[in-house]
């Protein structure tokens, strides 16, 4: 079998991907290669040369990511702590501007210790990111996801199989409206931690088009002010909250503070505080819940 030298095919894809505007044309040429390779990106050097098969499916996956189709949908899958999550065209990609809270959830977790088992719920959970990389840290959690796209939960309910599979505490999912009032109303007062990426972008956001044209609308945008969501959606947090319970919910780095007043205006939360995300932007508003 006739072998060719990789590295020219990256060099081509890197210049190919810069012209096309893509964000990230190193990481992204060399990711595609790894890909296509089925070796860690890391060891890409230990690859020196490819068959002729591999470097016409890289070339192919290459010119899909240069029409900026996301490539996470090439690869097929995404990363959310410790967790690969399987994703495609009708869900949200997880990100990792979402990993702080994540790691601010555990840390929660951790608090609270492993006398009980903790019960979480993850808000808005697409293809299941945050839930199920809680019960993949916290075995002993009871983790609950609610979502309200079909498309979206068929992907979360495919990796909570796959996860369950590979031996990961199941977690339930429950297809709903975060702010319907009767949503998880057997859980009313018993949650210890919520955790929440909802659709937050103000409709007028100029938006990339692997975002734009890839991720679910629905997904994305949180009405004019992106508060759509997040505004009735605290009245279904502070419900579910136990005496103590604590939340984080991600947000539009334009709107941390109106995020944190909303949560101040309901009057039943305290330690009511403005996180920022990996890239140092506002990204998300954690509070403790107090009973009157
Ligand atoms: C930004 S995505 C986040 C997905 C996931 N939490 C993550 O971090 O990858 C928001 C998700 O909320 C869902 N969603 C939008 N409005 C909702 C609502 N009112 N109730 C429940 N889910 C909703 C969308 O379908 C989408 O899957």
């Amino acid at each position: 079998m006739s072998r060719v030298p990789l590295r020219p095919a990256i060099l081509e894809a890197v210049e190919a991907l810069r012209t096309a505007g893509v964000h990230s044309p190193q990481a992204d040429a060399e990711l595609l290669a790894a890909h296509v390779l089925g070796v860690d990106r890391m060891r890409l050097l230990l690859v020196p040369m490819v068959t002729l098969d591999q470097l016409e499916e890289y070339r192919k996956l290459v010119a899909r990511r240069a029409e900026r189709v996301p490539l996470q949908h090439l690869t097929g899958t995404a990363a959310m702590g410790e967790i690969d999550l399987a994703v495609g065209p009708g869900v949200f990609i997880p990100r990792p501007e979402t990993e702080l809270l994540f790691a601010w959830a555990l840390a929660q977790l951790e608090e609270i210790g492993h006398e009980h088992p903790p019960v979480v719920v993850d808000l808005c959970t697409g293809s299941g990111a945050l839930a199920l990389a809680v019960a993949h840290a916290r075995p002993d959690a009871d983790v609950h996801a609610v979502e309200l796209d079909p498309e979206a939960l068929s992907w979360a309910k495919r990796n909570a199989r796959q996860l369950a599979d590979e031996g990961d505490t199941p977690i339930e999912l429950h297809e709903g409206d975060v702010t319907d009032p009767a949503i998880l109303g057997q859980f009313d007062g018993r949650v210890d931690v919520i955790v929440s990426n909802p659709p937050y972008i103000p409709e007028a956001a100029q938006l990339d088009p692997e975002v734009m044209d890839h991720d679910p609308h629905r997904a994305l945008f949180g009405g004019p002010d992106g508060l759509d969501v997040i505004r009735p959606m605290i009245t279904t947090i502070a419900r579910l909250l136990r005496d103590g319970g604590t939340v984080a919910v991600e947000h539009d780095d334009t709107n941390g503070s109106d995020v944190a007043a909303l949560f101040a205006a309901h009057g039943g939360f305290t330690d009511i505080a403005e996180h920022p995300d990996l890239a140092g932007k506002p990204r998300f508003v954690v509070a403790r819940r107090i009973l009157a």
